[in-house]
């Protein structure tokens, strides 16, 4: 059977390697997909939302999976499923749980999700007026889709109140039409992501993000700079999760007639009252996937199957007994402005454990054209052994301006 796989960076190369593994695939398409994966996958471009659906239709393709919000957001699964085709993403009335904030947060209210308390806040006066409702730090966030771009944790009144001004306002350079004023959460973040079929859903592994560009989470927040998984100290709140907060928020979104099929990720503060949510995603994370999806040792067309057609209660979901350390290799300047097209250094045979999101084809072969360029995912029966083979194999990848931090997997700060 054939897949096609929407997106183009490092989560979807690891979606396409998912896949790949799976008896029953026999071709696997990435749209538009990039140059590194191009050298393991097909990779095509297609325009618009119906080009993807004839191309889909006239290569019978079987099922496709949507890796990125954008195109979730755009309705591009309601538009294919509507056509009749399996299509693994939430509908963008679904999606909305990612999409506006504010549209998560009531409904976290509305279901007793546990969370930060928040305000809604329509202009900047509103907004401006909020803060003194709330301790510093305070953490302000645009509504919608800010490309990671949209949270500031403020530590002064300053800082709140110019992140305040980067959303409303002309001059605003999120130009966005609401803010959420959030109470600060102290304790350590943790991810988990669910494979929902509408009504039931089967919880994965734990894995963490470091979202920040420097070693020891400092500097500016970035899409995230490396992961790993599973994360053993989380167990113990896995049912937590599950009881008060997955179920019931597919509970309330059927009940609202959106319900919520495919994967959710489930953003977590670890705090000292228990777990609450710092926002959920309709999609896997990037570089979360990286990590994750290797360790996935059940049928992957199977398990999208279930989410599809509403059993994935009824699977036997395994995983490796294993840890993956993903490292990321980005553009120095990343997450603001970066010079691209420098040659990336490695050996031609060199493809297990690499995902590609920012590179281009040149005549010099794979050159660098984005914030994050790879991410190299090292495999190991411990923590320490797959940091080490992420490390040792990244030292053999080289190009101009590189950037990585060195402590992915090294955080302690559990509770
Ligand atoms: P988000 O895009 O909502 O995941 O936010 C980006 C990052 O901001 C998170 O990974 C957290 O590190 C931080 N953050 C967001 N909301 C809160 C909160 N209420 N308290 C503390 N940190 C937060
Ligand atoms: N790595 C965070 C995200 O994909 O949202």
């Amino acid at each position: 059977m054939k897949i096609l796989i929407v997106g183009g960076g490092g989560r979807e190369h690891a979606v396409a390697e998912c896949f790949a593994r799976s008896e029953q695939v026999t071709q696997v398409y990435v749209c538009p997909g990039n140059a590194g994966i191009a050298r393991q996958y097909k990779c095509i471009s297609l325009p618009d939302h119906p080009s993807i659906l004839h191309f889909c239709k006239s290569e019978d393709i079987h099922m496709v999976f949507i890796g990125p919000e954008q195109a979730i957001a755009e309705g591009l699964s309601d538009y294919l499923e509507a056509a009749g085709l399996a299509v693994l993403a939430p509908s963008k009335q679904a999606a909305m749980l990612e999409t506006s904030k504010m549209f998560a947060k009531d409904l976290m209210n509305k279901a007793g999700i546990p969370t930060a308390k928040y305000f809604k806040a329509f202009t900047l006066k509103e907004a401006f007026d909020a803060l003194s409702g709330f301790a510093l730090p305070v953490v302000i966030k645009a509504d919608g889709l800010a490309a990671g771009k949209g949270v500031t944790v403020a530590f002064s009144s300053s800082e709140a109140l110019a992140a305040i001004s980067d959303i409303f306002g002309s001059e605003g350079k999120l130009n966005n039409v609401g803010a959420v004023i959030e109470e600060y959460l102290s304790g350590w973040e943790v991810s988990l992501f669910a494979f929902c079929d509408g009504e039931e859903f089967q919880s994965t592994l734990f894995a963490q993000d470091h979202k920040q560009i420097y070693d020891n989470d400092k500097g500016p927040n970035t899409g995230g700079m490396g992961a790993f998984c599973p994360v053993p100290e989380a167990e113990v709140y896995r049912k937590q999760i599950e009881d008060e907060i997955i179920r019931p928020v597919l509970k309330i979104m059927k009940s609202n007639g959106a319900p919520y099929k495919g994967i959710l990720y489930c953003g977590l503060m670890i705090t000292k009252e228990g777990p609450k949510v710092i926002e959920f995603n309709c999609r896997l994370g990037d570089p979360e996937a990286e990590v994750l999806l290797p360790l996935i040792e059940t049928d992957f067309v199977d398990v999208c199957t279930a989410m599809i057609y509403g059993n994935i209660s009824e699977m036997k979901l395994q995983f490796k007994k294993a840890t993956a350390v993903g490292v990321v290799m980005a553009s120095k300047g990343y997450p603001g402005s970066f010079e691209k097209g420098y040659p990336i250094l490695m050996s031609e045979l060199d493809k297990e454990g690499i995902y590609y999101s920012g590179v281009a084809a040149s005549e010099h072969g794979l050159v660098t054209a984005g914030g994050r360029v790879l991410c190299i995912v090292g495999i190991g029966d411990s923590l320490v052994s797959a940091r080490d083979k992420a490390y040792a194999h990244l030292k053999n990848i080289e190009f101009e301006n590189a950037c990585y931090r060195s402590d992915i997997g090294l955080r302690n700060n559990y509770l």
